[in-house]
């Protein structure tokens, strides 16, 4: 299968990435920065393209669009890219200012909503697919979540009615929701790991997603260290 990774280049997106090329699927990784990609396509090998863009603007969302509809006609797309908020207000609604807000819901919601809206119709042509997001377990719990749980919570509504529209044109709609993961960005900030999942758990859980027959979706899995959340 051809499979798109919105956030490919780090973290649980590279994981996934790395499962499904053992699995011999051809890979695009999107992101923002371009040695992060070209990193990551060197330890990947094989047939991995690189697209460098930002998913959070309209123009190229669009260019992104352009080149997998020319050169990469997609079976399956990760959602994967978010925005993360200042650590300082991070699990508070009252501290975070109305723009920061926005952001967040930017990266995390609305720009997945476009660009689901714009590679639907080339998974159609394929005749069908998978869309699999990212969530998060601040979008299933009520505590602690701040602006980035208020933004995985809307995602998660919004890929539930995604699923029931999509199921009619041929497209499984998943939703996996981890708990804390022991990302290299996490590393800067975290307690060495304990109570974090691997990367790799998250790559194993993508990967599977797409093993399974067309005709099975997983619609929501959600995956925490044995400890339970870090907050
Ligand atoms: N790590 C955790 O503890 C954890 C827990 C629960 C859920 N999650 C979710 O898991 C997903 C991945 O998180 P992660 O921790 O692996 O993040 P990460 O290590 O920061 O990696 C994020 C990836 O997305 C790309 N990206 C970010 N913003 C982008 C943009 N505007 N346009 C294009 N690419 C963009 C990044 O590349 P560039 O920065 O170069 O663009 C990178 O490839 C997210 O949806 C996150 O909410 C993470």
């Amino acid at each position: 299968m051809n499979i798109v990774i919105l956030g490919g280049s780090r973290g649980i997106g590279k994981a996934a990435a790395a499962e499904l090329a053992k699995d011999g699927h051809r890979l695009l990784l999107v992101g923002r920065d371009a040695d992060a990609l070209y990193k990551a396509r060197q330890e990947l090998g094989g047939e991995t393209k690189i697209f460098q863009g930002d998913i959070t603007s309209e123009a190229e969302a669009g260019l992104l669009t352009e080149y997998i509809g020319q050169s990469f006609p997609p079976d399956g797309v990760v959602f994967n890219a978010a925005a993360f908020p200042d650590p300082r207000t991070a699990r508070s609604v009252l501290k975070p200012s109305v723009r920061e807000l926005q952001e967040i819901l930017h990266a995390n919601l609305t720009a997945h909503y476009r660009l689901a809206q714009l590679l639907l119709p080339l998974l159609r042509e394929r005749g069908g697919g998978r869309m699999v997001f990212v969530g998060s377990t601040a979008g299933i719990r009520q505590d602690k979540g701040g602006i980035y749980g208020i933004s995985k919570w809307a995602l998660n509504g919004y890929v539930h009615l995604l699923r029931n529209e999509a199921k009619a044109y041929g497209v499984s709609v998943s939703l996996v929701n981890p708990g804390g993961v022991y990302t290299e960005r996490r590393k800067k900030e975290s307690d060495g790991g304990r109570r974090l999942l691997e990367t790799s758990d998250l790559g194993i859980v993508i990967g599977a997603i797409f093993r399974l027959s067309r005709q099975a979706v997983v619609e929501e899995l959600n995956i925490r260290p044995i400890d339970g959340d870090t907050y």
